[in-house]
């Protein structure tokens, strides 16, 4: 289950030309399970109808006409008291001057007096507006009394002007709301988890490296689950083609080499490693310094072991008690099970999670896995076919359950 199924998220739409993206902001908090309710003012309603709202979300959108409506003497009420967040987005720079003064003059400004839950901005202004003394004062109000600001971008303006004032793109809007409903009320709130992903490059000379498959999809759908449970989220990340789950720290790392340093950093006072990366095994003993030329003839490629990085965390928990949580994968095209298990006992970890990587649907840049996963005491999960992000719920979930029994690793 997501972190924003059935949440009631209240989106307030204020007149700037950015509204428009609001409505794909609608859509996607709305496919990610949350109930959207939008409530537009009339310089919103210029840009946008409470039509398209009402259309990507399933829900009735509010206008200002409707404070005088039928149900007029406890909209407003309704509206901030049963929503889990309110999300201003676009947020003028009129709406953040009401907001700032407690004006009860619109429908949204009315609503966000009788909020009892967060309240995230995303303002959006042109031609330095952002910048001007009166908006920065507002905002400074606005953030003392809690509310959590998002943005704005620098970037081109709808005047033509470059500077700071441009929304949020809307998936950064989502990113920022799962990562602060995550640290309000989930299973890993207080709990630092590193998690690795993608496919590790040795190089063989300046321009070729070697390599494997994987995409990362995977360890980046954990690192987004290990926020939602509102864990404090390292990503160390071999190069991929993905972008980082809002609030994750990411670290970029290249070789096997720098993987394994950044992880027994991160890892030390950490409280669980879920080693989702494909490591290399093996690399070329020595890079040549320069671009190997096919008028030299083909190169003969010596290969070294290269170290293995859960072993190395292995010895360190042994020996310091941390993390408290070891988890691997075993990413096989044979005997799938019998080598997971023996990997889950030479790499001494609490869990690992087997998948046959030779099948189209679970296989390397698949968006889905079939994943069983084996425990230390001998217990087995076997999970169907599911989206990597659903495993990804399932691992995490597994995760917090056994640090429930393990104090955290700040107190030891
Ligand atoms: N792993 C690691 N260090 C490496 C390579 C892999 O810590 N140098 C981790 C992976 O992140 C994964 C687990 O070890 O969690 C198993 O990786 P896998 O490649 O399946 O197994 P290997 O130990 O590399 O063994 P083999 O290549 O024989 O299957």
């Amino acid at each position: 289950m997501s972190i924003l199924s059935e949440k009631k998220i209240l989106l307030g739409v204020t007149g700037s030309v950015a509204a428009y993206k609001a409505v794909a902001l609608a859509s996607k908090l709305t496919q990610a399970g949350a109930r959207v309710t939008a409530v537009l003012t009339p310089a919103a309603e210029k840009f946008v109808s409470a039509l398209s709202f009402q259309s990507v979300t399933g829900e009735r959108a509010y206008r200002e006409e409707d404070l005088w409506g039928e149900d007029a003497h406890i909209l407003h009420v309704k509206l901030g008291r049963e929503a889990d967040a309110m999300l201003v987005a676009p947020c003028t720079a009129n709406t953040l001057a009401a907001l700032a003064q407690g004006r009860a003059e619109t429908l949204l400004s009315l609503a966000a007096l009788t909020l009892d839950a967060p309240l995230l901005l995303a303002p959006a202004m042109d031609a330095g507006m952002y910048e001007h003394p009166a908006v920065q004062e507002n905002l400074r109000v606005l953030v003392s009394r809690g509310a959590i600001l998002l943005g704005p971008a620098e970037g081109h303006l709808a005047s033509g002007l470059h500077g700071k004032g441009r929304m949020l793109e809307p998936e950064d809007i989502l990113g920022h709301l799962r990562h602060i409903l995550g640290r309000e009320s989930g299973a890993l709130r207080g709990r630092k988890i590193v998690v690795t992903a993608g496919g590790t490059q040795e190089p063989l000379d300046p321009v070729r490296v070697l390599t494997n498959r994987s995409s990362g999809k995977q360890g980046y759908a954990l690192a987004q689950a290990a926020l939602d449970a509102g864990a404090e989220t390292v990503l160390i990340s071999a190069p991929t083609c993905l972008s980082a789950p809002v609030g994750a720290k990411l670290l970029r790392v290249q070789t096997v080499e720098e993987m394994l340093r950044a992880v027994l950093d991160e890892s030390a006072g950490a409280d669980a490693l879920i080693m989702a990366a494909a490591g290399a095994d093996f690399r070329p003993k020595n890079a040549a310094p320069e671009k190997m030329k096919k008028r030299d003839g083909i190169p003969h490629l010596e290969l070294e072991a290269a170290p293995d990085i859960l072993k190395a965390v292995a010895a360190r928990k042994a020996e310091r008690g941390c993390p408290r949580v070891v988890v691997g994968f075993a990413a096989e095209t044979r005997e799938v099970l019998r080598n997971a298990a023996e990997k889950l006992a030479s790499k001494r970890l609490d869990f690992i999670a087997a998948n046959d990587v030779s099948t189209a649907e679970s296989g390397f840049g698949s968006d889905t896995n079939r994943i069983t996963l084996l425990f230390a005491d001998g217990e087995r999960e076997s999970l169907p076919l599911m989206k990597k992000f659903e495993a990804a719920e399932i691992i995490v979930s597994r995760v917090a359950a056994f640090l429930e029994k393990r104090p955290s690793c700040e107190s030891s």
